[in-house]
């Protein structure tokens, strides 16, 4: 048999920094190694299609300076396309799943990279017929970092970092005016890019949805605090009982309803861009090669994963049974596996001992 392979790549999922890189380097590589590799524009809004809207990539096409760029040269689709909660709410899972199967099947690949988020594998983990016929490796990006068993996810760091710029200009403002920002992270459920940039940008209070916090002990915090202005990072999964909003407004009315001057801040969508950072360029490096290496030892259905600065490959069956299924809400009988914040996580130590507010973390 021919060692010359064809492979597949796509990005699922929403967009962040560090995609590119991965693209970019599994090109180079596979072109090392005599490979091609397609690429399928769109996620599974390409695959959908009927030929694949898929186009070869190249050292030319994808040259190297394009893998500082945040976003994804193969695109991650968009929100009015056919997906897999809507084709399960319109009652077409069965019909949806086997088209997105018989068009990469037509693609005639040996290997798919699939570079998604906790959902995209999860999904992989539960429409397994959809890869009959390829093998599958899983590069795992997000910047919630709510992926079990991988001590980094690609655009974490990125995000961080961007979360971090916008609190340190943010705080200048804050300062001239004795008051305070509540800045709204992203993250979903999980609170480490709260956690994280709340650490970097030296924020007088963090809070997260995996550590109950007590409202009246947060402004008793913030009116303590040695400075009359500062930073509150909220991430977006925290909840108040018996309020609703948006978790940034709803800290914020607590805290002007206590006398104290603030307003809420959301960076949105500026978190999933900005020039990917050294440290997400070097996990995507990594993980890049290490999805090769994969390919050339003929694995299948596994995830690549850092481990105190290495990368290797576990499989997919264990990033599903080592996290916490939650069921999803729109696919019926389908489940999510997805980290958090750990109570022994040593950052938050460092946060609280630093003086911050991270809520009752005993
Ligand atoms: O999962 C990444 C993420 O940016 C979350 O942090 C956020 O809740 C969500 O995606 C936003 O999704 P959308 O771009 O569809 O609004």
């Amino acid at each position: 048999m021919s060692n010359k392979k064809r492979i597949g790549i796509m990005t699922t999922g929403g967009d962040c920094s560090g995609l590119n890189t991965v693209i970019q380097r599994v090109v180079r590589g596979a072109g090392m190694r005599g490979w091609s590799v397609i690429g399928i524009r769109g996620g599974t809004d390409g695959l959908y299609c009927t030929p694949a809207d898929a186009i070869e990539l190249t050292n030319e096409n994808t040259p190297v300076e394009l893998s500082r760029i945040s976003g994804s040269v193969l695109h991650n689709g968009s929100d009015g396309a056919m997906n897999f909660e809507k084709a399960a709410t319109q009652g077409i899972l069965p019909e949806y799943v086997e088209r997105l199967h018989k068009n990469l099947a037509d693609l005639n690949l040996d290997t798919l990279i699939l570079i998604g988020g906790n959902g995209s594998m999860s999904l992989a983990w539960s429409f397994k017929e959809m890869y009959t016929g390829v093998k599958l490796v899983c590069v795992p990006k997000t910047i919630d970092m709510d992926v079990p068993l991988t001590d980094a996810t690609i655009g974490f760091n990125t995000a961080a970092q961007q979360l971090t710029n916008f609190c340190d200009q943010l705080i200048l403002s804050a300062r001239s005016h004795h008051r305070w920002f509540v800045v709204q992270a992203m993250g979903r459920d999980c609170g480490k890019l709260a956690l994280e940039a709340g650490v970097a940008t030296g924020a007088t209070a963090i809070l997260m949805p995996e550590i109950k916090f007590n409202v009246e002990n947060l402004i008793e915090h913030i009116k303590n605090a040695p400075t009359d202005y500062g930073i509150v990072i909220v991430s977006e999964g925290v909840s108040l009982r018996g309020h609703s909003g948006k978790a940034a407004e709803m800290i914020a009315r607590q805290l002007s309803a206590a006398g104290i001057v603030c307003r809420a801040e959301y960076p949105e969508h500026f978190q999933r861009a900005g020039d990917t950072t050294v440290t997400d360029r070097v996990i995507a490096a990594s993980m890049a090669d290490c999805a090769l290496h994969a390919i050339e030892n003929n694995e299948t259905y596994v995830m690549t994963a850092m481990e105190n600065g290495e990368c290797k490959t576990i499989a997919l069956a264990e990033f599903f049974n080592h996290g916490d299924l939650i069921p999803d809400p729109h696919i019926p009988g389908v489940q999510t596996s997805n980290a958090y914040v750990e109570p022994d996580d040593p950052l938050l130590h460092v946060a609280r001992d630093l003086g911050a507010y991270i809520g009752e973390v005993k």
